[in-house]
């Protein structure tokens, strides 16, 4: 699975910007074949999973926080949705255009800066699309607050992130900083002629409580939080055995921006 982000490489204030961000160089060198990893194949079933789920009708406005190359994004649309994908890498929303059906728009974007205001009813962030990438201090808690104004009061979110328990106990070829609660390795990514390039991959982890705590204080009423796997969305409770935790949550009415 691809996640990351370099906490250690990185001076404050660096890639705050929509110019710049680690990951568009790793997607640049990718293009379509990051459609070729495994964990990209269930995309169909996630989607299942949310749209039930949440209770999602045709006709909701879905915003995709991190939609890399549109794959539930435009899988929303063929269903009768209205999604707006935002991602900070051009080459992914390239490809999420070229293959978009009626209903589904892409653009650049940072999730640290979402423009969006009370404009969409369901948030979409999974994959580590954005929360999870952004290890620095305070940066995904400022993804959560820009996905909160986006969405209506009462909209509704699903948020995918990394399994710390399962990090610590499975990911053994990755040195896991128990401070910072982010899990690093070395690996590979090729492209569609096959070329490698080499990586440092970063992934913030997280428990069900921190992911409770954070969302709560951005303005979400979580309503549950599973155990799942890639392709394999399904209702579990939290457990050590998963590589991702769903969250799926709701935009508090009683939240008010700038309480924080
Ligand atoms: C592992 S991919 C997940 C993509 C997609 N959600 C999926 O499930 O296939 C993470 C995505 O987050 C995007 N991303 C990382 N940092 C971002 C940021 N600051 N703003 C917007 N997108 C970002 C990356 O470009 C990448 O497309």
């Amino acid at each position: 699975m691809l996640h990351g982000e370099t906490p250690g490489h990185r001076q404050k204030g660096d890639m705050t910007s929509a110019d710049s961000h680690w990951f568009e160089k790793m997607a640049t060198h990718m293009g379509a074949a990051y459609l070729r990893y495994s964990f990209t194949k269930g995309t169909k079933q996630e989607v299942d999973f949310i749209v039930d789920r949440l209770g999602l009708k045709p006709g909701m406005r879905i915003l995709d926080i991190g939609c890399g190359p549109g794959r539930h994004a435009n899988e929303l649309a063929t269903r009768g949705f209205l999604v707006h994908g935002i991602d900070i890498s051009e080459s992914f929303v390239e490809i999420a255009k070229s293959k978009a059906p009626l209903g589904a728009t892409f653009e650049r974007m940072d999730a640290r800066k979402l423009t969006f205001e009370d404009e969409f009813d369901v948030a979409i962030c999974l994959c580590q699309g954005a929360f999870g990438l952004m290890t620095a201090q305070g940066e995904d808690a400022l993804v959560l607050r820009g996905i909160r104004k986006a969405l209506r009061s009462e909209g509704k979110l699903a948020l995918s992130a990394f399994n710390a328990y399962f990090s610590v106990k499975y990911h053994t070829d990755a040195e896991f900083d128990a401070n910072l609660g982010v899990s690093h390795e070395k690996t590979e990514v090729r492209n569609t002629s096959g070329t490698p390039l080499e990586v440092d991959l970063w992934t913030g982890c997280y428990t069900p409580r921190e992911l409770r705590l954070m969302l709560d204080l951005a303005g979400f009423e979580v309503q549950e939080v599973l155990s799942v796997d890639p392709g394999s969305y399904k209702e579990a409770p939290p457990s050590l055995e998963s590589s991702e935790f769903l969250v799926i949550a709701f935009a508090s009415p009683s939240h008010r921006e700038g309480s924080l």
